[in-house]
């Protein structure tokens, strides 16, 4: 089939829509246990981008579990799958000139390592949100822990499945150590110069 799939050519390119928008457009990928504080940090983020007038979108278990891939489960090749998609998906929005902030749980090495190689290394930030498991579960934010304790919920990541600490990072965050303030002004600092248009 790929080989009848003839690309056509666009009068307009990523280059014309980052010049449009004055910034940069890549990817920050946000990966850690759930309850860890992906989503709430990579929310703040998005939020000071977008008061600094920067085009965002956001990804997250919340968009894209509940409708592109609604039909994944967390056997460890669907996660594979949900990243891929989620990847994909994330390079189309970067080829839109836009930022795009994505927060899931990736618990694979080989998936992340697969996200950089689709969207490409240069569009790839990544954001580990070290936070202890004991943490996680003590919050326990949405009561998901409890139940996989309780066996009523397999593949449970930190308990049950396995979650590949990050090697090399550009960033990580201890949410157990430092504020959210502390945490989303770090990544801005981080963000700011790979935005400039001629870092590119
Ligand atoms: S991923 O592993 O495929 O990247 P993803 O980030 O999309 O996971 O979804 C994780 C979210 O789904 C968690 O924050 C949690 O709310 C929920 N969830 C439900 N079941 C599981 C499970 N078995 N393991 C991890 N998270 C789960």
């Amino acid at each position: 089939m790929k080989k009848h799939i003839i690309p056509h050519s666009y009068h307009l390119q990523k280059a014309d829509r980052t010049k449009l928008n004055g910034h940069n457009a890549f990817l920050i990928w946000f990966t850690g246990l759930s309850g860890s504080g992906k989503s709430t940090i990579a929310n703040l983020v998005e939020k000071a981008l977008f008061e600094k007038g920067i085009k965002t979108y956001s990804l997250d278990g919340d968009n894209i579990r509940g409708g592109i891939n609604k039909d994944l489960s967390f056997a460890p090749e669907d996660r594979t799958e949900n990243i891929r998609r989620i990847a994909e998906v994330a390079n189309l929005m970067i080829d839109a000139g836009l930022v795009v902030l994505a927060a899931f749980v990736s618990p694979y090495k080989k998936d992340r390592q697969n996200i950089r190689t689709i969207v490409k290394d240069v569009n790839f930030v990544e954001v580990y949100i070290n936070t202890s498991i004991e943490e996680c579960e003590r919050r326990d934010v949405k009561g998901l822990y409890k139940k996989a304790r309780a066996g009523e919920i397999k593949n449970m990541t930190g308990i049950s499945a396995p979650y590949e600490v990050p090697q090399n990072p550009d960033i990580i965050i201890k949410t157990e150590h430092e504020s959210i303030d502390v945490s989303v002004a770090k990544i801005i600092d981080l963000i700011i110069p790979k935005l400039e248009l001629n870092n590119e």
